[in-house]
Protein backbone atom coordinates (compact mmCIF):
# COMPACT_ATOMS: atom_id res chain seq x y z
CA UNK A 1 0.00 0.00 0.00
CA UNK A 2 2.55 2.71 0.99
CA UNK A 3 4.85 1.06 -1.52
CA UNK A 4 2.76 1.67 -4.16
CA UNK A 5 1.60 5.28 -2.85
CA UNK A 6 5.79 5.99 -3.11
CA UNK A 7 5.64 5.49 -6.82
CA UNK A 8 2.74 7.32 -7.98
CA UNK A 9 3.79 10.06 -5.97
CA UNK A 10 7.33 9.46 -7.77
CA UNK A 11 9.32 8.84 -5.05
CA UNK A 12 9.94 5.34 -6.84
CA UNK A 13 13.43 5.01 -5.38
CA UNK A 14 12.16 4.64 -1.69
CA UNK A 15 9.45 2.55 -3.05
CA UNK A 16 11.96 0.22 -4.03
CA UNK A 17 13.67 0.01 -0.36
CA UNK A 18 10.63 -1.31 0.47
CA UNK A 19 10.35 -3.87 -1.71
CA UNK A 20 11.76 -7.27 -1.92
CA UNK A 21 15.22 -4.86 -2.66
CA UNK A 22 14.95 -3.54 0.59
CA UNK A 23 16.66 -4.22 3.49
CA UNK A 24 14.10 -5.56 6.84
CA UNK A 25 16.07 -2.78 8.84
CA UNK A 26 15.38 -0.13 6.53
CA UNK A 27 11.57 -1.24 5.30
CA UNK A 28 11.27 -0.99 9.41
CA UNK A 29 12.80 2.30 9.78
CA UNK A 30 10.99 3.70 6.56
CA UNK A 31 7.43 2.64 7.70
CA UNK A 32 7.97 4.00 10.99
CA UNK A 33 9.06 7.07 9.49
CA UNK A 34 5.95 7.63 7.40
CA UNK A 35 3.63 6.83 9.74
CA UNK A 36 0.96 9.10 10.37
CA UNK A 37 2.78 11.25 7.66
CA UNK A 38 -0.01 13.04 5.43
CA UNK A 39 1.89 12.58 1.90
CA UNK A 40 -0.83 14.04 0.23
CA UNK A 41 0.35 17.32 1.94
CA UNK A 42 4.01 16.43 1.71
CA UNK A 43 3.87 16.25 -2.23
CA UNK A 44 1.57 18.81 -2.72
CA UNK A 45 4.69 21.81 -0.53
CA UNK A 46 7.05 19.66 -2.67
CA UNK A 47 5.22 21.27 -6.13
CA UNK A 48 4.88 24.39 -4.25
CA UNK A 49 1.60 24.41 -3.16
CA UNK A 50 0.33 25.87 0.87
CA UNK A 51 3.62 27.50 0.54
CA UNK A 52 4.32 30.67 2.98
CA UNK A 53 3.81 33.69 0.26
CA UNK A 54 5.03 37.07 1.98
CA UNK A 55 1.57 38.75 2.88
CA UNK A 56 1.23 41.63 -0.18
CA UNK A 57 -0.49 45.53 0.46
CA UNK A 58 1.30 48.13 2.71
CA UNK A 59 2.50 47.35 5.79
CA UNK A 60 2.34 49.47 8.60
CA UNK A 61 3.77 49.15 12.39
CA UNK A 62 1.80 47.44 14.81
CA UNK A 63 -0.10 48.92 17.28
CA UNK A 64 1.56 48.46 20.69
CA UNK A 65 0.95 48.84 24.48
CA UNK A 66 4.17 50.64 25.37
CA UNK A 67 6.16 48.86 28.84
CA UNK A 68 5.04 51.90 30.68
CA UNK A 69 1.41 50.58 30.79
CA UNK A 70 2.43 48.52 33.30
CA UNK A 71 2.57 51.27 35.98
CA UNK A 72 -0.35 53.10 34.59
CA UNK A 73 -3.89 52.49 37.05
CA UNK A 74 -5.44 50.90 34.00
CA UNK A 75 -2.68 48.23 34.29
CA UNK A 76 -3.90 47.04 37.73
CA UNK A 77 -7.53 46.29 36.74
CA UNK A 78 -5.85 43.92 34.07
CA UNK A 79 -3.13 42.31 36.70
CA UNK A 80 -6.74 41.42 38.83
CA UNK A 81 -8.38 40.00 36.24
CA UNK A 82 -5.05 37.97 34.87
CA UNK A 83 -4.94 36.91 38.92
CA UNK A 84 -8.55 35.77 39.03
CA UNK A 85 -8.31 33.87 36.07
CA UNK A 86 -4.98 32.04 37.31
CA UNK A 87 -6.69 31.28 40.92
CA UNK A 88 -9.57 29.92 39.21
CA UNK A 89 -7.19 27.55 37.52
CA UNK A 90 -8.06 28.63 33.94
CA UNK A 91 -4.76 29.18 32.54
CA UNK A 92 -2.16 26.28 31.28
CA UNK A 93 1.64 26.72 30.85
CA UNK A 94 3.13 25.60 26.99
CA UNK A 95 6.26 25.47 25.95
CA UNK A 96 8.01 24.15 22.93
CA UNK A 97 10.94 22.56 23.60
CA UNK A 98 11.02 20.22 20.84
CA UNK A 99 14.63 21.38 20.04
CA UNK A 100 18.18 19.60 20.78
CA UNK A 101 20.91 21.35 22.71
CA UNK A 102 23.59 20.80 19.94
CA UNK A 103 24.54 24.40 18.91
CA UNK A 104 25.18 24.92 23.33
CA UNK A 105 27.01 21.65 22.70
CA UNK A 106 25.18 18.95 24.27
CA UNK A 107 23.53 15.89 22.85
CA UNK A 108 20.48 16.59 24.88
CA UNK A 109 17.22 18.22 25.14
CA UNK A 110 17.65 22.12 24.88
CA UNK A 111 15.76 22.26 28.24
CA UNK A 112 18.34 20.40 30.18
CA UNK A 113 20.79 23.41 29.41
CA UNK A 114 22.66 24.62 32.76
CA UNK A 115 21.71 28.27 32.48
CA UNK A 116 21.54 30.42 35.09
CA UNK A 117 24.10 32.41 36.11
CA UNK A 118 25.03 30.73 39.71
CA UNK A 119 23.37 27.88 40.65
CA UNK A 120 23.41 26.39 37.06
CA UNK A 121 20.02 25.36 36.78
CA UNK A 122 18.93 23.95 33.97
CA UNK A 123 16.11 25.43 31.86
CA UNK A 124 13.30 23.24 32.83
CA UNK A 125 14.25 23.37 36.38
CA UNK A 126 13.72 26.97 35.89
CA UNK A 127 10.46 27.19 34.80
CA UNK A 128 9.30 24.15 37.03
CA UNK A 129 10.35 26.71 39.75
CA UNK A 130 8.67 29.80 38.28
CA UNK A 131 4.77 27.40 37.56
CA UNK A 132 5.39 25.76 41.41
CA UNK A 133 5.74 29.33 42.83
CA UNK A 134 2.75 30.81 41.08
CA UNK A 135 1.08 28.01 41.93
CA UNK A 136 1.54 28.74 45.34
CA UNK A 137 1.04 32.45 45.53
CA UNK A 138 -2.05 31.85 43.21
CA UNK A 139 -3.01 28.56 45.45
CA UNK A 140 -3.45 27.12 41.85
CA UNK A 141 -2.84 24.58 39.84
CA UNK A 142 -1.04 25.67 36.54
CA UNK A 143 -1.05 22.49 34.26
CA UNK A 144 2.07 22.63 32.44
CA UNK A 145 2.31 21.33 28.96
CA UNK A 146 6.08 20.15 27.00
CA UNK A 147 6.32 19.97 23.66
CA UNK A 148 8.66 17.50 22.49
CA UNK A 149 10.42 16.36 19.62
CA UNK A 150 10.70 11.94 17.92
CA UNK A 151 14.13 13.00 18.57
CA UNK A 152 13.62 14.05 22.53
CA UNK A 153 10.95 12.91 23.91
CA UNK A 154 12.23 9.80 25.64
CA UNK A 155 14.79 11.44 27.33
CA UNK A 156 12.69 14.78 28.42
CA UNK A 157 10.49 12.38 30.33
CA UNK A 158 13.11 10.41 31.79
CA UNK A 159 14.66 13.92 32.78
CA UNK A 160 11.25 14.84 34.31
CA UNK A 161 11.04 11.43 36.38
CA UNK A 162 14.42 11.75 37.31
CA UNK A 163 14.28 14.80 39.09
CA UNK A 164 10.69 14.01 40.95
CA UNK A 165 9.07 16.67 38.40
CA UNK A 166 10.30 19.06 40.52
CA UNK A 167 7.92 18.70 43.01
CA UNK A 168 5.04 20.09 40.67
CA UNK A 169 3.42 16.55 40.60
CA UNK A 170 3.47 14.17 37.76
CA UNK A 171 -0.42 14.93 37.13
CA UNK A 172 0.24 18.57 36.13
CA UNK A 173 3.20 17.70 33.46
CA UNK A 174 1.67 16.83 30.40
CA UNK A 175 4.20 15.65 27.37
CA UNK A 176 2.88 15.65 23.31
CA UNK A 177 5.38 15.25 20.59
CA UNK A 178 5.34 16.81 17.69
CA UNK A 179 4.82 15.84 13.59
CA UNK A 180 7.71 15.47 11.64
CA UNK A 181 7.91 15.84 7.98
CA UNK A 182 9.95 14.29 5.23
CA UNK A 183 12.92 16.02 3.88
CA UNK A 184 13.86 16.36 0.09
CA UNK A 185 16.40 17.18 -2.28
CA UNK A 186 16.03 20.14 -4.65
CA UNK A 187 14.39 17.58 -6.99
CA UNK A 188 11.90 16.75 -4.63
CA UNK A 189 13.09 13.27 -3.84
CA UNK A 190 13.28 11.88 -0.14
CA UNK A 191 16.29 11.77 1.14
CA UNK A 192 17.63 8.46 2.74
CA UNK A 193 19.12 8.72 6.44
CA UNK A 194 22.54 7.59 7.47
CA UNK A 195 20.36 4.92 9.54
CA UNK A 196 18.63 3.90 6.47
CA UNK A 197 15.53 5.09 7.16
CA UNK A 198 14.49 8.50 5.65
CA UNK A 199 15.90 12.18 6.24
CA UNK A 200 13.44 13.59 8.72
CA UNK A 201 12.65 17.41 10.30
CA UNK A 202 10.18 18.11 13.10
CA UNK A 203 7.47 20.43 11.60
CA UNK A 204 8.07 23.49 12.96
CA UNK A 205 6.60 24.98 16.55
CA UNK A 206 3.44 25.67 14.04
CA UNK A 207 2.57 22.03 14.41
CA UNK A 208 1.86 22.82 18.05
CA UNK A 209 -1.66 23.09 17.21
CA UNK A 210 -2.02 19.83 15.36
CA UNK A 211 0.34 17.95 18.00
CA UNK A 212 -2.06 19.51 20.83
CA UNK A 213 -5.18 18.15 19.03
CA UNK A 214 -3.60 14.98 17.91
CA UNK A 215 -1.95 13.73 21.32
CA UNK A 216 -5.58 14.67 23.05
CA UNK A 217 -3.79 17.64 25.35
CA UNK A 218 -6.53 20.05 23.68
CA UNK A 219 -9.15 18.00 25.16
CA UNK A 220 -7.22 17.34 28.50
CA UNK A 221 -6.69 21.17 28.92
CA UNK A 222 -10.86 21.63 27.94
CA UNK A 223 -11.65 19.25 30.71
CA UNK A 224 -9.51 21.03 32.84
CA UNK A 225 -11.27 23.82 32.29
CA UNK A 226 -8.35 25.29 31.19
CA UNK A 227 -9.70 28.89 29.05
CA UNK A 228 -6.02 30.28 28.53
CA UNK A 229 -2.76 28.90 27.32
CA UNK A 230 0.64 30.75 27.76
CA UNK A 231 3.07 29.59 24.79
CA UNK A 232 6.72 30.09 25.16
CA UNK A 233 9.72 29.14 23.99
CA UNK A 234 12.16 26.88 25.99
CA UNK A 235 15.38 29.00 24.80
CA UNK A 236 14.36 32.32 27.53
CA UNK A 237 14.88 31.98 31.24
CA UNK A 238 13.70 35.26 31.66
CA UNK A 239 10.26 34.82 30.33
CA UNK A 240 7.65 35.83 33.34
CA UNK A 241 5.79 32.60 33.01
CA UNK A 242 1.87 33.19 33.41
CA UNK A 243 2.19 36.73 33.65
CA UNK A 244 -1.34 37.77 35.12
CA UNK A 245 -0.69 41.58 33.49
CA UNK A 246 -0.31 39.58 29.91
CA UNK A 247 -2.78 37.15 30.84
CA UNK A 248 -5.21 40.24 31.84
CA UNK A 249 -4.58 42.42 29.08
CA UNK A 250 -5.06 39.63 26.41
CA UNK A 251 -8.46 38.29 28.15
CA UNK A 252 -9.82 41.81 29.13
CA UNK A 253 -9.74 42.62 25.29
CA UNK A 254 -11.31 39.37 24.29
CA UNK A 255 -8.33 38.67 22.03
CA UNK A 256 -8.06 35.08 20.54
CA UNK A 257 -3.82 35.61 20.09
CA UNK A 258 -1.18 38.32 21.70
CA UNK A 259 2.36 38.42 22.14
CA UNK A 260 4.35 39.92 23.88
CA UNK A 261 7.24 42.54 21.95
CA UNK A 262 11.06 43.40 22.98
CA UNK A 263 12.45 46.71 21.20
CA UNK A 264 14.41 45.54 18.41
CA UNK A 265 18.29 46.65 19.43
CA UNK A 266 19.59 46.83 16.03
CA UNK A 267 18.17 46.87 12.14
CA UNK A 268 19.73 43.18 11.82
CA UNK A 269 18.73 41.75 15.01
CA UNK A 270 17.68 38.22 14.54
CA UNK A 271 14.20 38.71 15.85
CA UNK A 272 10.74 38.47 13.79
CA UNK A 273 8.54 41.66 13.86
CA UNK A 274 4.66 41.94 14.24
CA UNK A 275 3.51 44.70 12.31
CA UNK A 276 -0.37 45.45 10.80
CA UNK A 277 -1.26 44.52 7.18
CA UNK A 278 -4.50 44.05 5.32
CA UNK A 279 -5.85 45.35 8.89
CA UNK A 280 -4.63 42.49 10.40
CA UNK A 281 -1.94 41.66 13.08
CA UNK A 282 0.89 39.61 11.49
CA UNK A 283 4.77 38.49 12.08
CA UNK A 284 7.32 38.80 9.61
CA UNK A 285 9.90 36.52 9.90
CA UNK A 286 13.64 37.88 9.97
CA UNK A 287 14.65 35.30 7.66
CA UNK A 288 11.41 36.08 5.22
CA UNK A 289 11.66 40.24 5.67
CA UNK A 290 12.46 42.58 2.77
CA UNK A 291 15.07 45.20 3.50
CA UNK A 292 12.84 47.90 2.64
CA UNK A 293 11.34 47.13 5.91
CA UNK A 294 14.12 45.91 8.06
CA UNK A 295 16.09 48.67 7.44
CA UNK A 296 12.78 50.95 7.47
CA UNK A 297 13.51 54.28 9.70
CA UNK A 298 10.86 56.25 11.88
CA UNK A 299 10.53 59.95 11.57
CA UNK A 300 13.58 60.52 14.14
CA UNK A 301 15.75 58.00 12.45
CA UNK A 302 15.34 55.12 14.61
CA UNK A 303 13.75 51.47 13.77
CA UNK A 304 10.40 51.98 12.51
CA UNK A 305 9.85 48.14 12.07
CA UNK A 306 10.62 48.03 16.15
CA UNK A 307 8.13 45.21 17.97
CA UNK A 308 10.77 42.38 18.17
CA UNK A 309 8.91 38.81 18.76
CA UNK A 310 9.57 37.65 22.09
CA UNK A 311 7.96 34.67 20.85
CA UNK A 312 5.92 34.65 23.90
CA UNK A 313 1.94 34.22 23.48
CA UNK A 314 -1.63 34.17 25.29
CA UNK A 315 -3.68 31.75 22.84
CA UNK A 316 -7.26 31.21 23.97
CA UNK A 317 -7.89 27.66 24.23
CA UNK A 318 -10.93 27.39 21.91
CA UNK A 319 -9.45 29.18 19.55
CA UNK A 320 -6.28 26.76 18.92
CA UNK A 321 -9.46 24.14 18.82
CA UNK A 322 -11.18 26.74 16.33
CA UNK A 323 -7.84 25.95 13.63
CA UNK A 324 -7.47 22.98 14.43
CA UNK A 325 -11.40 21.90 14.13
CA UNK A 326 -11.18 22.97 10.46
CA UNK A 327 -7.88 21.93 10.11
CA UNK A 328 -6.98 25.75 8.60
CA UNK A 329 -3.61 24.84 7.41
CA UNK A 330 -0.82 27.21 8.51
CA UNK A 331 1.62 28.34 5.37
CA UNK A 332 4.47 26.02 5.27
CA UNK A 333 8.26 28.11 4.83
CA UNK A 334 10.47 26.46 3.35
CA UNK A 335 14.26 26.36 4.04
CA UNK A 336 17.54 24.77 2.95
CA UNK A 337 19.72 22.87 5.00
CA UNK A 338 22.79 20.21 4.74
CA UNK A 339 21.93 17.20 5.50
CA UNK A 340 24.09 13.84 5.50
CA UNK A 341 22.49 11.27 3.75
CA UNK A 342 23.08 7.92 2.32
CA UNK A 343 23.29 7.47 -1.40
CA UNK A 344 21.55 4.20 -2.96
CA UNK A 345 24.58 2.25 -2.83
CA UNK A 346 25.02 2.90 0.87
CA UNK A 347 27.79 5.92 0.58
CA UNK A 348 27.10 8.52 3.20
CA UNK A 349 27.41 11.89 1.93
CA UNK A 350 26.86 15.38 2.44
CA UNK A 351 24.03 17.14 0.25
CA UNK A 352 22.10 20.22 -0.01
CA UNK A 353 18.41 19.83 1.14
CA UNK A 354 14.84 21.47 1.61
CA UNK A 355 13.06 21.20 4.94
CA UNK A 356 9.08 22.36 5.28
CA UNK A 357 7.88 24.24 8.94
CA UNK A 358 4.74 25.99 10.18
CA UNK A 359 5.71 28.74 12.57
CA UNK A 360 2.78 29.28 15.59
CA UNK A 361 3.04 33.16 14.78
CA UNK A 362 1.31 32.66 11.08
CA UNK A 363 -1.64 31.50 13.14
CA UNK A 364 -1.66 35.63 14.31
CA UNK A 365 -3.64 36.92 11.34
CA UNK A 366 -6.36 34.44 11.87
CA UNK A 367 -7.39 36.39 14.83
CA UNK A 368 -10.49 38.65 14.78
CA UNK A 369 -8.58 40.07 17.75
CA UNK A 370 -4.77 40.11 18.77
CA UNK A 371 -3.45 42.51 20.89
CA UNK A 372 0.61 43.36 21.18
CA UNK A 373 2.27 44.21 24.42
CA UNK A 374 5.98 45.90 24.99
CA UNK A 375 8.16 44.58 27.48
CA UNK A 376 11.36 45.60 28.48
CA UNK A 377 13.75 43.48 27.21
CA UNK A 378 16.24 43.27 30.08
CA UNK A 379 13.52 41.85 32.64
CA UNK A 380 11.85 39.60 29.90
CA UNK A 381 14.40 38.48 26.89
CA UNK A 382 18.00 36.41 27.27
CA UNK A 383 17.53 33.56 24.98
CA UNK A 384 20.16 31.44 24.13
CA UNK A 385 20.46 30.36 20.61
CA UNK A 386 24.23 29.61 20.57
CA UNK A 387 27.42 29.02 22.62
CA UNK A 388 29.08 32.15 22.95
CA UNK A 389 28.98 35.75 21.45
CA UNK A 390 25.08 37.49 20.91
CA UNK A 391 21.82 35.45 22.38
CA UNK A 392 23.82 32.65 24.02
CA UNK A 393 24.80 30.63 27.19
CA UNK A 394 27.26 34.03 27.86
CA UNK A 395 25.04 36.51 27.66
CA UNK A 396 22.36 35.29 28.85
CA UNK A 397 23.45 34.29 31.88
CA UNK A 398 25.27 37.95 32.19
CA UNK A 399 21.52 39.19 31.74
CA UNK A 400 19.94 37.50 34.32
CA UNK A 401 22.39 38.12 36.58
CA UNK A 402 22.29 41.76 35.58
CA UNK A 403 18.44 42.19 36.47
CA UNK A 404 18.66 39.89 40.07
CA UNK A 405 21.87 42.26 40.55
CA UNK A 406 19.57 45.67 39.81
CA UNK A 407 17.02 44.21 41.89
CA UNK A 408 18.93 44.18 44.79
CA UNK A 409 20.76 47.56 44.17
CA UNK A 410 17.26 49.20 43.96
CA UNK A 411 16.45 47.99 47.76
CA UNK A 412 19.81 49.32 48.88
CA UNK A 413 22.31 46.17 48.82
CA UNK A 414 25.63 47.44 47.26
CA UNK A 415 26.77 44.74 45.15
CA UNK A 416 30.26 44.10 43.75
CA UNK A 417 31.10 44.82 40.01
CA UNK A 418 31.89 41.44 38.69
CA UNK A 419 30.06 39.12 40.65
CA UNK A 420 26.80 36.85 39.68
CA UNK A 421 23.71 37.17 41.20
CA UNK A 422 20.91 34.49 41.30
CA UNK A 423 17.45 34.49 43.23
CA UNK A 424 15.50 31.26 43.00
CA UNK A 425 12.17 32.23 41.69
CA UNK A 426 11.19 30.31 44.91
CA UNK A 427 12.72 32.95 46.72
CA UNK A 428 11.23 36.12 44.79
CA UNK A 429 9.41 35.81 40.94
CA UNK A 430 10.38 39.40 40.88
CA UNK A 431 10.95 42.66 41.96
CA UNK A 432 8.17 43.12 44.14
CA UNK A 433 7.97 40.16 45.48
CA UNK A 434 11.81 40.77 46.39
CA UNK A 435 10.50 44.33 48.15
CA UNK A 436 8.43 42.37 50.65
CA UNK A 437 11.60 40.50 51.14
CA UNK A 438 14.05 43.08 52.06
CA UNK A 439 15.02 42.50 56.06
CA UNK A 440 16.10 38.85 54.49
CA UNK A 441 18.48 40.72 52.16
CA UNK A 442 22.67 40.97 52.67
CA UNK A 443 23.64 44.43 52.77
CA UNK A 444 26.13 44.07 50.21
CA UNK A 445 27.03 40.88 47.68
CA UNK A 446 30.76 40.58 47.48
CA UNK A 447 31.14 36.88 45.61
CA UNK A 448 28.73 35.04 43.34
CA UNK A 449 25.52 34.91 45.34
CA UNK A 450 22.32 32.54 44.91
CA UNK A 451 19.25 33.62 46.98
CA UNK A 452 16.84 30.86 47.20
C1 LIG B 1 12.53 32.55 16.96
C2 LIG B 1 11.40 33.19 16.17
C3 LIG B 1 11.63 34.69 16.02
C4 LIG B 1 11.78 35.30 17.40
C5 LIG B 1 12.92 34.62 18.15
C6 LIG B 1 12.98 35.12 19.59
C7 LIG B 1 10.87 31.29 14.74
C8 LIG B 1 10.79 30.77 13.37
N1 LIG B 1 11.32 32.52 14.88
O1 LIG B 1 13.69 32.61 16.14
O2 LIG B 1 10.55 35.32 15.33
O3 LIG B 1 11.98 36.69 17.29
O4 LIG B 1 12.71 33.21 18.21
O5 LIG B 1 13.94 34.43 20.31
O6 LIG B 1 10.50 30.66 15.69
N2 LIG B 1 10.95 24.63 18.13
C9 LIG B 1 10.31 23.46 18.34
N3 LIG B 1 10.03 22.69 17.26
C10 LIG B 1 10.36 23.04 15.99
C11 LIG B 1 11.03 24.26 15.79
C12 LIG B 1 11.32 25.03 16.90
O7 LIG B 1 9.98 23.10 19.46
O8 LIG B 1 10.06 22.28 15.05
C13 LIG B 1 11.27 25.47 19.30
C14 LIG B 1 12.75 25.34 19.66
O9 LIG B 1 12.92 24.47 20.73
C15 LIG B 1 13.11 26.76 20.02
C16 LIG B 1 12.05 27.64 19.42
O10 LIG B 1 11.03 26.82 18.95
O11 LIG B 1 13.03 26.98 21.39
C17 LIG B 1 12.57 28.64 18.40
O12 LIG B 1 13.03 28.05 17.26
P1 LIG B 1 14.31 28.60 16.50
O13 LIG B 1 14.39 27.87 15.24
O14 LIG B 1 15.49 28.57 17.41
O15 LIG B 1 13.91 30.12 16.15
P2 LIG B 1 14.80 31.43 16.14
O16 LIG B 1 15.53 31.52 14.85
O17 LIG B 1 15.59 31.50 17.35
Amino acid sequence: MLEKRLRELGQEHIARLLSSEGTTVSRGLITGDLEGVDLDLVDSLIRGKGLYDPPRGPVEPAEVIPSSFASSEEAKDAILHGEELLRGGKVAALVVAGGQGSRLGIEAPKGVVKVTPVRGKTLFHLFAEKILALARHYRCTIPWFIMTSRENDGSTREYFHRNGFFDLGEENVSFFVQGMLPSVTEEGRFIVAENGGLFMNPDGHGGTFKALRRSGALGRMKDLGIEEIFYYQVDNPLVKVCDPLFIGIHSMNKAQMSSKVVRKSSFEEKVGVIVRQGGRTCLLEYSDMKDEIRYARDASGGILYWAGNAAIHMIRRDFAEKITDQDTMLPYHRARKRITARDLDGRIMEINGIKFETFLFDALPLADRSMTIEVPREEEFAPVKNLTGVDSLESSRRLQSGLHGAWLRRLGVDTTEGVSVEISPLFALGFEELRLKADQLPRSVERDTYLG
